[in-house]
């Protein structure tokens, strides 16, 4: 199986939904933001604190290239951002963009003290990011799935579009 690359907003249900994927699909998931982690010896707000974003993102086009095989890799919500990241995304399996409403992924994610960006911003601010990605996240996928929706029927239109 080739690779499935989930990607979305903070909070769209990237970690949840591959979780559920890959237990269905009997085969690996691989959180980046976790495999950073591990790897750097060092927490996310860590990294961003002691080396700023770039840094971050630089780690995460790294690191996107160490994701094993006939896994599913749920990636941090600005990893697809990059180019670069998504590239290497692309030639390894298939990008699918989860795709929920803004006021859906605030409420999971608000007063998130482990996510920089949300400890950084105002909700504004937070809207003004979502609908700027937004676009990108369509341009860089596969396909993109409607997340507003529930865990079965996510699922299914993963598989369909996977096939
Ligand atoms: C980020 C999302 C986070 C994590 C980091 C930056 C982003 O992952 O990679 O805090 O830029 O959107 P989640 O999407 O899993 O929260």
């Amino acid at each position: 199986m080739r690779n499935i690359y989930l990607c979305g907003f903070m909070g769209c249900g990237k970690s949840y939904t591959g979780r559920k994927l890959s237990e269905k699909l009997g085969c690996t998931l691989v959180d980046l933001d976790a495999y950073i982690e591990e790897k750097e010896g060092r927490t996310i707000p860590e990294i961003f604190a002691q080396d700023g974003e770039p840094h971050f993102r630089e780690l995460e086009a790294k690191y996107i290239r160490e994701m094993p095989g006939n896994s599913v890799v749920a990636t941090g919500g600005g990893a697809i951002i990059n180019p670069v990241t998504a590239e290497t995304a692309r030639n390894a399996g298939t990008i699918v963009f989860l795709d929920a409403d803004f006021e859906l992924c605030y409420d999971r994610i608000k007063g998130d003290t482990h996510r920089p960006l949300v400890m950084n911003n105002t909700k504004e601010q937070l809207l003004e990011l979502f609908n700027k990605r937004r676009k990108i996240y369509l341009e860089h996928s596969d396909f993109s799935v409607d997340s507003n929706r529930d865990e079965t029927e996510i699922l299914d239109m993963i598989l369909k579009g996977i096939k």
